[in-house]
């Protein structure tokens, strides 16, 4: 039983499963679940007073980074499925007043815990991106989804729920999975290029892996993630209303250092060939 809450929402298994597996990583202390002490709080007060351009470390200065995180003094933002300590603290130290909902209660405490580092209140909620009602109508100003999207079936839903607690002229941010290349069978550097076997059809589905580490659709374990297409992901924003405002890859070769120093077949190296993410910025009219 976990110390932190009393009554904890898990909606189904997808939900069950999915919590299992983050105390897991949570267990093995995964980058995600460990929460950024170490931010230059000065560098921070100086980007929130207006004083300097260059938006502080870990976020580059680039077009991404600088639209959800301008001007965002006061500002009421909700990092959505977002708990761990990371963007929490972050967008407090720009001044913004936070809600976390996450359905993680340690994730949330590494919230608490940068927040009582830094000295700033954040308001964590236990809960599940699918089924918002516990938030209020048209309140936040922004929406930051880290990637996490990837753990629901029905992006649909979710995207409802997204419009309806966004304020009128509020932005929508999200990472995702690159649809097709999450499924594609990784065979390293061969001397001359990666090679990735396409073995499953293009099609969205809940992810099943085997005994021997196959991502497929068909057999094996549930690990309670699942493809969505790539429209699904943009018509499904603009189905509920959102406006596009833009879609990067992830990372984005325009901030990276030359490829000439990275070792072939290393993790930076193949990240510089084949992008794993893409941020989508949309926003309520
Ligand atoms: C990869 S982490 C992202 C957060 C982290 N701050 C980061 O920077 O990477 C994904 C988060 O999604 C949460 N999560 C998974 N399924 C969820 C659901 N159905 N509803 C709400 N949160 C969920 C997990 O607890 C986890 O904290």
């Amino acid at each position: 039983m976990c110390p932190y809450v009393l009554f904890m929402y898990i909606r189904d298994n997808i939900a069950k499963r999915k919590l299992e597996l983050i105390r897991e990583d949570i267990a093995e202390g995964n980058d995600y679940t460990q929460p950024w002490l170490d931010l230059d709080v000065e560098a921070y007060r100086l980007y929130r007073e207006k004083k300097t351009k260059i938006l502080p470390e870990p976020y580059c200065n680039d077009v991404v980074s600088r639209t959800v995180m301008n001007n965002i003094n006061g500002k009421k933002v909700l990092c959505l499925a977002g708990g761990g300590g990371q963007q929490s603290a972050v967008f407090s130290l720009l001044g913004a007043s936070v809600t976390v909902l996450d359905l993680t209660p340690e994730q949330l405490e590494s919230d608490k815990r940068a927040a009582r580092h830094y000295g700033y209140n954040v308001n964590t909620i236990q809960g599940d991106m699918r089924e918002l009602s516990v938030l209020p109508e048209s309140h936040y100003d922004l929406i930051y989804q880290p990637i996490s999207t990837l753990f629901i079936p029905d992006l649909g839903e979710l995207y409802r729920e997204v419009v309806r607690v966004l304020k009128n002229g509020g932005l929508y941010f999200s990472d995702y999975a690159v649809p097709l290349l999450y499924m594609a069978e990784d065979k390293g550097w061969d001397g001359r290029g990666y090679v990735l076997r396409i073995t499953e059809p293009y099609r969205r589905g809940a992810i099943l892996e085997t005994e021997d580490e196959k991502l497929n659709f068909s057999e094996g374990e549930s690990f309670s993630e699942f493809h969505h297409l790539l429209s699904d992901i943009i018509n499904g924003l603009i189905a509920e209303g959102l406006t596009i405002k833009g879609l990067w890859e992830n990372p984005r070769p325009d901030n990276e250092f030359p490829v000439d120093n990275l070792i072939p077949g290393s993790e930076q190296h193949r990240d510089r060939y084949i992008p794993f993410g893409l941020s989508v910025i949309a926003y309520k009219e």
